[in-house]
């Protein structure tokens, strides 16, 4: 009888625990907020891009925007069963027809779940190198390709595993073979990860890589997602998608960073791109990340678009740029503009092109 009610009590507890948990998770997701549409004009879908979803996107110089899509993600809906792609996007062409970008032969193409990408371009050789975080079968690696414009190519230089690199969202290119990477969980274990999420501790961290060394340089996120550098390379931005927040760290000599500020967002940003001219951020959020990841048809997850300027100020200004309840772009996780324009991607829907205001 004793046994009985110990393990009654247990339960009861146990139960109690998760049913607070799922409050505070409901909570932090945002599950309840209500959303205003606040649309941008002639905004036109990108044909060829719809549910394979254009998680990053990263604008070459010249207007051509490099869009990863087709992402598998362990607890996220996906509606394309092919391999993830690259594509390209020519934003100074009319047509805006998309185009894979071809893979150059020893490359497993099968396999590849791109999601953060980012460009570094070396100065004294002008050589274009691109970074991919991949997860073939749910796994964690950094790719390192050699982007050729002439050929519509890349090719394949290495791949980057590292133990302190399990869960990584994006990345932002620091070198021809370095990054800073953000893991967006704490622990590696697939099942474990599920579970992490309901304890919602400040547990994620930021590694820098470099072949020399490999090490944790910023820590304390919810869950670090977008990351990005400022325009003088001299400060990082990543976005800790649970925590509502955009954080400013500085590069310290020895590659760390240290804690400038944080911005409240207000939303579930994801991915961040940095206006190289203005310094302006911007990002793709979710407004309500219960529905983005529950998934009903009948009540899409909508899209929020922010832009944060004057990040370094005493007072940064947070503006919502676009709003969608769902009806035309699920899902935002992507934001960046080009010369009047703004693209926005998402998850596993549709890539849009608007005129900014
Ligand atoms: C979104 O808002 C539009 C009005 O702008 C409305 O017609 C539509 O039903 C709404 N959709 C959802 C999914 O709430």
């Amino acid at each position: 009888m004793g046994k009985l009610i110990v393990v009654c009590v247990i339960v009861a507890a146990f139960s109690a625990f998760i049913g607070e948990r799922f409050v505070k998770l409901r909570e932090r997701a945002l599950a309840d907020r209500l959303l205003v549409q606040n649309h941008l004009p002639n905004c036109r879908l990108i044909k060829g891009l719809v549910k394979c979803g254009s998680e990053d996107v990263t604008i070459l110089p010249n207007g051509l925007a490099i869009i990863s899509t087709g992402l598998k993600y362990p607890g996220m809906p996906s509606f394309s069963d092919a391999p993830g792609k690259l594509y390209l996007l020519d934003l100074e062409n009319e047509r805006l027809k998309p185009v894979a970008l071809r893979i150059g032969q020893g490359f497993d193409t099968e396999s590849f779940n791109p999601h953060g990408i980012s460009v570094y371009t070396d100065e004294k050789d002008h050589s274009v190198y691109l970074f991919v975080v991949n997860h073939p079968e749910d796994k964690s690696q950094i790719e390192i390709f050699r982007y050729v414009e002439e050929e519509n190519s890349v090719f394949h230089l290495k791949t980057i595993y590292d133990q302190l690199l399990h869960s990584v969202n994006d990345i932002v290119a620091v070198g021809p073979e370095s990054f800073y990477a953000t893991n967006d969980h704490y622990f590696g274990n697939a099942v474990l990860k599920q579970l992490e999420i309901l304890l919602l501790q400040p547990w994620c961290t930021v590694v820098y890589y470099s072949p020399e060394e490999v090490m944790v340089v910023a820590d304390t996120f919810y869950s670090a997602n977008g990351i990005n550098i400022s325009p003088d390379n001299k400060f990082i931005y990543v976005s800790d998608i649970l925590g509502h927040t955009v954080h400013v760290l500085k590069i310290e000599g020895n590659n760390y960073l240290s804690n400038v500020k944080s911005v409240n967002v207000g939303s579930l940003c994801d991915n961040v791109e940095v206006d190289r001219e203005t310094g302006d951020l911007w990002l793709g959020c979710h407004p309500n990340g219960w529905k983005a990841v529950m998934y009903d048809p009948q009540d899409p997850p909508g899209s929020e678009v922010l832009q944060i300027q004057n990040i370094h100020s005493e007072k940064p200004t947070v503006t919502q740029v676009y709003a969608d309840n769902g009806s035309v772009i699920e899902g935002s996780s992507v934001a960046t503009p080009y010369k009047g324009k703004l693209l926005i991607g998402s998850v596993y829907h549709k890539a849009l092109l608007c005129d900014l205001k």
